[in-house]
């Protein structure tokens, strides 16, 4: 049987990851903050819209490629910065990497991935974009953007969502702590996934790597990451604007008058995002928030959206409200702790496959076309 009809949706490659990956990581993966409003809500927005299919069309062939920030993708798809990657499945950094250069789509690096910018330069091509979670020193801030410019990132993404440290309550409850500890409990949830464990214990326990060589000097802060953390302002922005020679792109905005500061103060691109829920619990749906900021900025603007995607059908979906490029989380996950490195090829796949066929039901050859058909009951 082929992995298509053994994994046809997403939900299935959510499914054999949970079997395989210990607990504690699969409830860091899954869960949002708090009660998992936020979390929902994204999964609602996206839910809530509608597109209307158009009559006599014939049958159009869709044609997925985009240009974004002055680049040519191949799909309006790509890979949402997640921290601590490689504990989810092995070098899973490398994997989506690879699979991002396969398919021509753009790959976010996270600060507190498990991989640093050097661990993927030879395999990340012209795909890497940099997640900056700033360090509490400006001369560390500069080091590591230069160190993301020499590994072949261009892109670099500022996320403005996260002043501090969230609750993260489904983590804790599952046993995993900040900075993580191998307890017993831990370890007994690691032996029951051998698969997982054997991988672990061939490539050595996933650290942050990007970030080892200035904790030796600061010493350990509050933050998920490991070191002292800066909670980044308009000051802030201005130093790295001036240091960044490439497009900045700013993550996690929900509100339009943010999107518009941020642009004034020379952002190249918007991304809405709620955080996968997992910063502010009475946060609106990332999709609640996209057409707002879309109206905001105007037609041209650059606008990146992530939250909940799960299909093709939801890409067209938030390209319907208006974002250009849309970032997925732990979807990749998914793929990759179900099936490595496959699992990967998989997800492209199946959002190729999966927008294709909602495009032809719609009658359309270019995703952008879906806007003229939000339904407005
Ligand atoms: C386990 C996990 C870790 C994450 N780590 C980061 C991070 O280090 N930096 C960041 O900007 N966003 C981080 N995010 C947020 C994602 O980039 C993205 O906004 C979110 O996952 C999108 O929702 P989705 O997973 O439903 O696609 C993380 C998300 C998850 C699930």
């Amino acid at each position: 049987m082929t992995l298509d009809y053994r994994y046809p949706a997403l939900s299935d490659l959510r499914a054999r990851a949970k079997r395989r990956m210990p607990y504690f990581t699969w409830e860091y993966l899954d869960s949002g903050t708090g009660e998992e409003l936020a979390l929902r809500r994204s999964r609602e927005s996206l839910d809530a819209v509608m597109l209307a299919p158009r009559a006599l069309r014939g049958a159009p062939v869709p044609d997925l490629s985009c240009t974004v920030l002055g680049r040519q993708y191949a799909r309006p798809f790509g890979v949402s910065p997640v921290g601590m990657t490689g504990l989810f499945w092995p070098k899973a950094e490398r994997i989506l990497a690879a699979n991002a250069v396969r398919h021509n789509l753009p790959f976010g690096l996270s600060t507190v991935a498990a991989a640093s910018p050097e661990d993927v330069a030879d395999v990340v091509g012209d795909q890497g974009w940099f997640q900056l979670y700033p360090p509490e020193s400006i001369d560390h801030n500069l080091d590591l953007l230069a160190r993301a410019k020499a590994a072949g990132f261009h892109t670099l993404i500022l996320t403005v969502d996260v002043p501090g440290p969230s609750r993260r309550e489904r983590s804790r409850r599952s046993g995993l702590q900040t900075p993580p500890r191998i307890t017993p409990r831990i370890a007994l949830q690691a032996a029951m996934k051998p698969r997982w464990s054997l991988e672990i214990l061939r490539h050595g326990m996933p650290r942050v790597r990007s970030l080892e060589k200035y904790v030796e000097k600061t010493g350990n802060g509050p933050h998920i990451g490991l070191g002292r953390h800066r909670a980044p302002d308009p000051e802030f922005f201005r130093i790295i604007r001036d240091a960044w020679d490439g497009p900045i792109v700013a993550k996690g905005v929900i509100l339009p008058e943010d999107a518009l500061m941020l642009r004034d103060l020379g952002c190249d691109a918007i991304w809405v995002s709620n955080h996968g829920g997992r910063q502010f619990d009475a946060a609106p749906g990332s999709a609640h928030a996209l057409p707002g900021i879309r109206a905001a900025l105007g037609p041209d603007f650059p606008v990146i959206y992530d939250g909940a995607t799960a299909s093709g059908l939801d890409v067209l979906r938030a390209i319907a409200l208006g974002a250009d490029m849309v970032m997925l989380g732990r979807a990749w996950l998914w793929g990759v702790a179900a099936l490595g490195a496959k699992g990967a090829d998989h997800v492209v796949h199946i959002l190729t496959e999966d927008m294709k066929s909602a495009m032809v039901q719609m009658g359309i050859s270019r995703p952008e076309e879906a806007r003229a058909l939000l339904w407005k009951p």
